[in-house]
């Protein structure tokens, strides 16, 4: 028997008990054992509800209660979150996760303690919702060397991007629907501003490359500059423009970076939409293999959740033993020696002079038109480091030729 506590009765909490008493008989023949809810932990109070004589706000009715092997951890953050994992962990528990920001924070150290105590830690549901994307990462492409990976890992602004660009709505607008559908971060600054995204290529980049990535250095920028104007000019442009999570290994560094970029619509990514998530991984003998599914919402995560139980249960005496390295300083590359192209628009006072500058400053001699804004001007750079193009970009704000830098974005072919 599978004796589980759930702690945190939220939007995934809610999810994951709904999954299991949905679904119980086919949960118990697929994990060989009976998958039993015992507590659900949460300050809250909920009247009336149909779970309420297993509901607690004590945590050592749970940990005090010796049949309870298994945790599953929804409370979000690194606070208590932390102790109560810690603790599972160190009596003997196997815990589950769905919290991206204790795996990018705490990950080598849970991890170990999970080895040493001959438990499972696994949070298959931190990154990409529902997708499965980090048991094949660990097991079924371990005999490759992965070598890059290119994704969009948020769906709140994924969401908010599509809406804008599809329905032309406004910022606000947009994602409020998104938190009205329980995609948001209670704090949903953690998703616009590129963090959430950020933790998450970090765990990725983490188990892809065999050394922890912490997220801490990873350069990171969010949506909150981009316009309905953007939007609109990228589509005319046969462009998307996406809030992209990416890495690579270079040597024995990491590359990684968190940025709206502006994708080409051959892109593999480009047609990911909605609160759709996508991670493209590339390895030496696969070549390149996407995954593709729900990257946020109550059921799609409760589904990894309840996934990542059923393993457990299947393996409740031999732990995964996922390991990864201590936290390492100097192993991310210096993100402005990667070569990159920017797609840059301007606004002009005179054309012919700000165009010549461009050419000048750019080596670029060709401009996009663009219909209906007759005093800009657009153009994609040339490759080069991505600290000198940026550097070049900031220039621009000082020529009297040019009025206003309107929008620069990395463009990715
Ligand atoms: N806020 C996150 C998102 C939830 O929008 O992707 C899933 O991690």
């Amino acid at each position: 028997m599978v004796n589980i506590a759930v702690l945190g009765f939220g939007v995934v909490g809610t999810g994951v008990v709904e999954v299991i008493r949905k679904s119980n008989e086919s949960i118990n023949r697929k994990a060989g054992d009976n998958i039993n809810l015992k507590y659900i932990l949460d300050i809250r109070d909920f009247p009336g509800h149909p779970e309420s004589s297993i509901m607690t706000k004590k945590p050592d009715d749970i940990f005090h209660d010796p049949e309870v092997n298994l945790i599953v951890e929804t409370i979000g953050g690194t606070g208590i979150a932390y102790e109560f994992t810690k603790r599972a962990l160190l009596s003997g528990r196997h815990v589950v996760t769905s919290n991206k920001e204790l795996v990018a924070t705490h990950g080598p150290e849970l991890l170990q303690i999970a080895k040493e105590k001959n438990v499972h830690y696994l949070f298959e549901a931190s990154v990409g919702g529902g997708i499965p994307i980090i048991k094949p990462l660990y097991e079924c492409l371990a005999a490759n060397e992965i070598t890059s990976i290119m994704a969009i890992l948020n769906g709140t602004t994924n969401y908010i991007l599509t809406s804008m660009a599809k329905e032309g709505k406004d910022f606000d607008t947009a994602l409020k629907d998104a938190q009205v559908n329980g995609y948001a971060e209670a704090n949903p600054t953690a998703d616009i501003e590129g963090h959430d995204s950020c933790r998450k290529i970090a765990i990725l980049s983490s188990i892809a490359y065999g050394m922890f990535v912490d997220y801490k250095h990873i350069p990171t920028e969010g949506i909150k500059n981009i316009t309905y104007d953007d939007q609109k000019i990228a589509q005319a442009l046969n462009f998307k423009i996406k809030l992209a999570a990416y890495s690579k290994v270079l040597g024995n560094k990491v590359f990684a970076r968190v940025c709206p970029v502006m994708l080409t619509s051959s892109h593999a990514l480009a047609n990911v939409e909605d609160v759709f998530n996508a991670i493209l991984v590339s390895g030496d003998a696969i070549g390149d293999v996407m995954f593709y599914g729900r990257g946020a919402g109550k059921l799609p995560t409760a589904s990894a959740v309840v996934g990542d139980i059923i393993d457990i249960a299947k393996n409740i005496d031999r732990s995964h033993m996922y390991v990864w390295t201590e936290k390492q300083e100097d192993n991310l590359l210096n993100p402005g020696e990667v070569e990159t192209r920017y797609f840059v628009r301007v606004k002009v006072r005179n054309s012919e002079e700000a165009k010549n500058y461009i050419n000048k400053i750019f080596g670029v001699t060709e401009f996009i038109g663009l219909l209906g804004y007759q005093d800009q001007l657009a153009f994609i750079t040339n490759k080069g480091p991505d600290k000198e193009i940026s550097g070049n970009i900031d220039k621009l704000k000082e020529i009297a030729s040019v009025s206003k830098v309107l929008t620069s974005l990395r463009a990715i072919e």
